[in-house]
């Protein structure tokens, strides 16, 4: 396993130091893979890798390492849809986790990501909306450098929010369609409200950390259950997950864990390891390829812009 920690000291994902840290990681973290799994290379019956969405230069050195690993030992390649593993790492744990029965929603809610998801089958998925403009994640991260807090931001704010007064400060919900989200003006009035205080008292933010962070989360968490909300009502789909990296939120998981009481839904919310992007998550995707024997050819290429459909 390998994180890029270097990106904090920037304040967000540096593409090009991504890249360079991918190139260098990738040897070493396949040894280790192979090591704690106990296998050799020539044990291995197929190469899964990711193919989009994703910073192209990451997702280059992969898809490289990946082909010339399966064609090296003349195994299956199988090319991994990011999206689409976000969502079925539901099915990684075989005894501990329920696993959701199709058709199911998810919410997926990440740093580049936020959308409603319906899934009727493993590999058979469509969008019911999605983000406009910011993500969610990205609403988190701005919030959080516009609060002069470190990178990512979701987790700090999620912590100061615990200690906070969710009503202290209110944040208008954007106007969009039903299943449709818009961060990017909650970005700007968050902005705003903040330039405006400290005009009038320099520490305020200092004073009253943990009631803008609650603020904060209560307006982001009302409108993913909003949402979602939404989304159980046209479609009487009352099966539920979330996917993602803000998935890991305290709030959010226990907003939708309440859900299940007072809606009768029956929810699904990812061990925290299973949140953020992990290798797990594109091994269960490619099992599950593999299953059906579904292969890709030596001239896939990795791509950018992939839909969670795609
Ligand atoms: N507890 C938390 N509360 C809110 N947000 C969180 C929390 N933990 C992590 N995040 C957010 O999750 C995001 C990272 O998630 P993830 O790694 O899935 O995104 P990504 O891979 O960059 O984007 P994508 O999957 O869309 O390509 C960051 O924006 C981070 O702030
Ligand atoms: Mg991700």
């Amino acid at each position: 396993m390998a994180n890029q920690e270097i990106h904090s000291e920037y304040g967000g994902v540096v593409p090009e130091l991504a890249s360079r840290a991918h190139q260098q990681n990738i040897v070493p973290v396949v040894q280790q893979a192979l090591q704690r799994a106990n296998i050799v290379k020539k044990d291995l019956s197929a190469i899964a890798f990711t193919k989009g969405p994703g910073l192209m230069g990451s997702l280059l050195v992969g898809t490289s390492f990946a082909k010339s690993l399966a064609q090296g030992l003349s195994i299956p390649l199988i090319a991994v849809n990011h999206m689409q593993a976000h969502i079925l790492a539901h099915f990684i744990e075989e005894d501990t986790q329920q696993k959701p029965p199709f058709p199911f929603l998810c919410l997926t809610i990440s740093g580049g990501h936020t959308e409603i998801v319906k899934i009727t089958d493993y590999f058979s998925m469509e969008i019911l909306g999605s983000t406009l403009d910011d993500a969610v994640g990205e609403a988190y991260d701005k919030s959080a450098k516009i609060l002069g807090l470190g990178y990512p931001g979701g987790p700090l704010i999620d912590k100061h929010a615990k200690n906070g007064n969710p009503y202290a400060y209110k944040f208008t919900k954007p106007k969009v369609g039903d299943l449709d989200f818009s961060f990017s003006g909650l970005k700007t009035a968050i902005l705003y409200f903040i330039q405006r205080e400290v005009k009038l008292n320099p520490s305020f933010v200092k004073e009253n950390l943990d009631d803008i962070c609650a603020s904060i989360q209560e307006t982001i968490v009302n409108i993913l259950m909003d949402k979602i909300n939404n989304a159980v009502k046209k479609t009487g789909i009352t099966h539920v997950a979330i996917a993602g990296g803000v998935s890991a939120n305290s709030e959010i998981r226990k907003r939708l864990k309440a859900l299940e009481k007072t809606r009768g839904w029956t929810t699904y919310i990812p061990k925290f390891e299973y949140t953020t992007d992990n290798a797990a998550m594109i091994g269960i995707v490619g099992y599950y390829k593999y299953l059906s024997q579904s292969f890709d050819s030596n001239d896939t290429k990795a791509t950018a812009r992939l839909k969670v459909d795609e």
